[in-house]
Order: structure tokens, then C-alpha cells, then sequence
């Protein structure tokens, strides 16, 4: 729609009100996550198109995610956060147990994006290991533990990577947690951010997908440890939440 409000403030003469007219569609231009976000009406796709472990069968309702698509989704965020920056040696937190597929895709891009460019990007990885979850419910207090030492992070780039952001009380706490040690700087990766009634949720500065606000499993991302094994991101039905409940 920018041409024919560009046209008419031209018609207009008035150059002011042109310039008026660019910041506005500035402000407007969708954001780089735009087209993320998988709407509460979506079926998602039959578990029948796919092959899963059949442990596994009859417990999930259907796929919401398909492996090939997080990959592909995760090669685009490589590339976000190699242009951002791919200038900086970082050091790379992978929040365990969820994030490890994610962070294992998400590394492996970024070397592959570094190989084939005149960028070399210096990595590690550390990580650190987060417990909130009993059944499908988030506990009040969490647990931050493992991780080398944290003093390491002092004055580097730090990338957090995470497999989903709920209402973001975890990322909080952590970011907190990782303040302390004062690194240069701290951004954050999640795959999934959930749609939730949670007022002033947390956005990470880089996400693959917000989804609504179900329970999923797979990717690594767990109920009660099993669903690790999955590929794809499913949704888990009522029989699979009442066979691993603990
Ligand atoms: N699935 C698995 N782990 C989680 C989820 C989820 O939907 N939300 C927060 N942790
Ligand atoms: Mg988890």
C-alpha cells in the first residue's frame, strides 16, 4: 500500500508529509518473525503422513511442527544471528535437557554459514541445566544447576539457547542468574515462544515459532523425560499424558 500513499503525498507537494507518510510504513514494515506464528485454529498434520517410534503410538494427537521444517527454520535463524553477530566470538548456553536438539541444529548451521563465509566465528559451547517441570504443570521455584563454571562467561558474547519460552519466568530468572557474571553481551534463542495469558511475556531476540498454548513434546523437549526420542513436535493426548504421569 506504500505506492499509493507515496503517490498521493507527491500529488500534495508537501515533502514534510512524505516524510511522515516513510517513517510511518517504517514503523509499520513487518518485523522479522512475521509468518512465525501458528494460529489456535491450526490442525496441524495427521501422525499418519509421518513415521514416529511406535512406543510412541497412540499416545500424541497429532504433529504440530514436522522435523524437516524446524531444521529449515533453524538454518534461517543461523543465518539471523551470523549476520547480528557473526562478527563476535560467542559462546554458545544450551539450556538442557529441551535445548540440545535445537542447540546441536542451531550450531551446526551457524559453522556451516561460517565455513562458506569470509566470517570465522569462534564458538563454544557450555551449558546449563534448568528443572521447572512436573507433569505438564511449571513449579514455582527452579533449579539452575550444572554448567561449568560461570565465571567463564565474564566479558563474551553470550548466546542462550533454549527449546521453548513459556510465560518466560524461567528466562528471567535465568538472565538474571547469568547478569551476575557480567558478560559483554546476552541474547537469547528459543525455537518455540508460547502464546500465553501471561501479561508481559518475555520475547526472545530470536525464535523459530510462537505456538499456541498446548503442551507439546519431541525435538528433545520432554513430558516427564519421555517424547525426547521424537523428531517431529507433536502435540500429546490424554492417553500419553496419563501413561507418563508421575
Ligand atoms: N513441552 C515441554 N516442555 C515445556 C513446555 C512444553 O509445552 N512448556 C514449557 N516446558
Ligand atoms: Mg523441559
Amino acid at each position: 500500500w506504500a505506492v499509493p500513499v507515496v503517490t498521493w503525498v507527491r500529488a500534495l507537494g508537501q515533502r514534510w508529509t512524505f516524510l511522515a507518510a516513510l517513517t510511518v510504513s517504517f514503523a509499520w514494515s513487518p518485523n522479522q518473525e512475521e509468518g512465525s506464528e501458528i494460529s489456535d485454529d491450526w490442525p496441524g498434520y495427521s501422525l499418519d503422513l509421518f513415521t514416529y517410534p511406535q512406543h510412541y503410538y497412540g499416545d500424541l494427537e497429532y504433529v504440530l511442527i514436522p522435523h524437516g521444517i524446524i531444521v529449515d527454520r533453524t538454518e534461517r535463524l543461523a543465518k539471523d544471528i551470523m549476520q547480528d553477530i557473526g562478527d563476535n566470538d560467542i559462546v554458545v548456553l544450551c539450556v538442557l535437557k529441551g535445548g540440545y536438539k535445537f542447540c546441536a541444529d542451531l550450531v551446526e548451521h551457524i559453522k556451516n554459514l561460517s565455513r562458506n563465509s569470509e566470517r570465522f566465528i569462534s564458538m563454544k559451547v557450555d551449558f546449563v541445566r534448568l528443572k521447572s517441570y512436573h507433569n505438564d504443570q511449571s513449579m514455582q521455584d527452579m533449579q539452575i544447576m550444572g554448567g561449568d563454571d560461570l565465571s567463564k562467561l565474564t566479558g563474551k558474547n553470550v548466546l542462550i539457547v533454549e527449546d521453548i519460552v513459556g510465560t518466560g519466568r524461567t528466562m528471567k530468572v535465568l538472565l538474571n542468574h547469568i547478569e551476575k557474571y557480567h558478560p559483554k553481551m546476552i541474547k537469547v534463542a528459543s525455537l518455540l515462544v508460547k502464546r500465553t495469558s501471561w501479561p508481559d511475556g518475555y520475547r526472545p531476540d530470536y525464535y523459530g515459532f510462537e505456538i499456541p498454548d498446548l503442551f507439546v513434546v519431541g525435538y528433545a523437549l520432554d513430558y516427564n523425560e519421555y517424547f525426547r526420542d521424537l523428531n517431529h513436535i507433536c502435540v500429546i493426548n490424554d492417553r500419553g499424558k496419563a501413561k507418563y504421569r508421575v
